[in-house]
């Protein structure tokens, strides 16, 4: 079975996260999934949904979840001999993509997102803010070239959408085709 990590920071737009966990959990996958102390804080103001609440209901409905303590540096997914498929940090604030540019790992997230430029497994950031300084373009950079995966929250309008969930399967959908994961969450261009 094909194993994720996906991490969730304090930048706007976790709703992203939601839809792309139901997602993978509704393809068979399995999530190990880390939360920044702000990511859960955003998620809740944003969407009203509580962290637990949505574990809970997401074990229930596919099980395959398991919820990382992210000051917890002895999770298995604190280490390159513990084997995953790649990482998806969604959304990514400018201090996270920061940390893990500079190769700080103070919690679990910068960790396991250093284990994936090490072990060069796939890692996806899906940064959000807006303007972009030079000191967060210079970061991206340094990330692109690790290998990293930079895949902003800018959803494409060519597709038509008709309403917020086009929108947000737009973005999650390109993160699948990252990831080379089948899926038909919005029309591709030339079908
Ligand atoms: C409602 C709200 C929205 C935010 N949106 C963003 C954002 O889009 N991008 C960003 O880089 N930071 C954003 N921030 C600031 C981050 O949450 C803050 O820098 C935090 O320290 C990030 O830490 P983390 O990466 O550990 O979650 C937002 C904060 C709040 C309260």
């Amino acid at each position: 079975m094909k194993k994720y990590i996906i991490a969730i920071t304090g930048a706007s737009g976790s709703i992203y996260a939601v839809k792309l966990i139901e997602e993978l959990l509704k393809n068979g996958y399995s999530i190990h999934l880390v939360v920044s102390d702000n990511g859960a804080k955003v998620l809740e103001y944003e969407t009203g949904i509580k962290l637990l609440n949505f574990i809970e209901d997401m074990k229930e409905k596919y099980g395959n979840i398991t919820l990382e303590d992210v000051d917890n540096l002895f999770s298995s997914v604190a280490s390159g001999s513990f084997k995953t498929d790649g990482m998806i940090i969604l959304p990514c604030s400018m201090s996270s993509l920061g940390e893990i540019a500079h190769g700080v790992s103070k919690n679990l997230i910068g960790r396991a997102a250093d284990v994936c430029i090490k072990e060069k497994r796939p890692l996806v950031i899906v940064p959000r803010e807006t303007p972009l300084s030079s000191i967060h373009l210079k970061n991206m950079l340094i990330l692109s070239e690790s290998g990293v995966t930079i895949l902003p929250a800018m959803p494409g309008f060519y597709h038509k959408p008709e309403n917020l969930e086009d929108v947000i399967n737009f973005v999650v959908g390109k993160i699948l085709d990252t990831l080379s994961i089948e899926n038909n969450l919005f029309k591709k261009w030339g079908n």
